[in-house]
């Protein structure tokens, strides 16, 4: 096979750099151009010094970018849909990893959840990647919502984080002395991958969904903690079921929910570097309350991971090419 050529816009920030480290292991990519405003002419291994002695690419201006056969978009929210008539001239193939298609197919996106979307990935040309808190809550959630097992307007889901879902821009909130030792809730409400979550878990009906997020001291990772409203009497092998059904071919999704030991539920530090979304439950014996619990690495199956998952498909690659890394133990 050919390789195809491709190329990433923003591959200075965590996103695009963890992509860069992707690709350029993937058997069937050849990575063409890299950009970054900042750091332009200098070697890609500037930001991004894991990759020493795997790559002599350096980067360029987003003016200077080729043709390619697929763009990876990078950019933070509302910089990337600016450029879109840029880079659909150069490619006929996108994968945006930012927030400026998620919502209603726009611009005929696909959103890029693969466990959902699948199909109309391996027909589209364009992906818009899922966020990060947004792919852990759907992924843990959905089999519950599509099977119209909970009440649609009592679900409560926290989230709590690690620091590079912000980027590699400093600000005030990430200073060392700041950030360093939080639990910080930086969003108790009206954070923007709400709507995202809403769109993907409605099945005809009005949902609600109360969302929250708070920062903690982690640098990768996302933790959600779900709780929902069962409309039946389900036991817990009841919802084994429910979640084998829906998710038990997935290659990267894992449910997670031993007996005994440390590792009970999912934990986002074992996923570090891979793609995999680990999912546990509990249900209270006091009540129809089900605690859904999973975890990610958000730069990977929540950026990433998940656009190679997503590329892969569009290109009727195994779907988990580039993607076999299992994580470490202990780390
Ligand atoms: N971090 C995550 O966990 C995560 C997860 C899912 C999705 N995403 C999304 O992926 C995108 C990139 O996120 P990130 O965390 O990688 O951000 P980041 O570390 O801040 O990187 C942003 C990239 O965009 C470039 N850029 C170009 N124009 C820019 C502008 N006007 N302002 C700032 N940067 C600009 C930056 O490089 P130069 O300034 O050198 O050009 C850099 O390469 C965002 O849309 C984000 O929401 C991030």
């Amino acid at each position: 096979m050919e390789k195809i050529k491709t190329s990433i816009v923003g591959g200075s920030g965590y996103a695009g750099g963890e992509l860069l480290r992707l690709l350029l292991f993937h058997p069937n990519v050849e990575v063409q151009q890299v950009t970054s405003e900042r750091f332009a002419f200098k070697l890609v291994t500037r930001t991004n010094p894991n990759l020493r002695k795997n790559t002599t690419l350096k980067f360029c201006q987003m003016d200077e970018l080729k043709s390619c056969d697929v763009l990876f978009v990078c950019l933070p929210h509302g910089s990337s849909s600016k450029r879109f008539e840029q880079f659909k001239s150069l490619a006929p193939k996108i994968i945006d990893l930012s927030a400026d298609f998620r919502l209603n197919k726009k611009d005929g996106f696909v959103y890029g959840i693969p466990e959902l979307h699948r199909e109309e990935m391996q027909k589209t040309n364009f992906v818009s990647s899922a966020g990060c808190n947004a792919t852990a809550t759907i992924l843990a959630l959905y089999p519950l919502f599509k099977n119209n097992l909970v009440d649609l307007h009592k679900t409560v889901v926290e989230v709590k984080v690690g620091s590079s879902e912000g980027g590699n821009k400093f600000s005030e909130s990430s200073h060392h002395p700041e950030r360093s030792g939080l639990v910080r809730s930086f969003m108790p409400t009206n954070h923007r991958h709400n709507k995202e979550i809403i769109q993907e878990l409605s099945f005809g009906e009005k949902i609600t969904v109360h969302f929250s997020a708070t920062a903690i001291e982690m640098v990768r990772g996302v933790l959600a903690t779900c709780h929902v409203f069962l409309n039946e009497n389900l036991e817990e092998k009841d919802i084994w079921k429910i979640y084998r059904k829906e998710h038990g071919n997935e290659p990267f999704i894992r449910i997670v929910k031993d007996r005994e030991g440390i590792y009970r539920y999912p934990e986002p530090k074992l996923l570090i570097g891979t793609n995999y979304c680990d999912i546990g439950f509990e249900k209270d014996p006091n009540s129809n309350r089900l605690v859904v619990i999973s975890a990610i690495d958000n730069l990977m199956k929540g950026a990433a991971g998940q656009a190679l998952q997503a590329f892969n498909i569009m290109h009727s690659i195994d779907e988990t090419t580039g993607l076999d890394f299992p994580g470490l133990h202990p780390i």
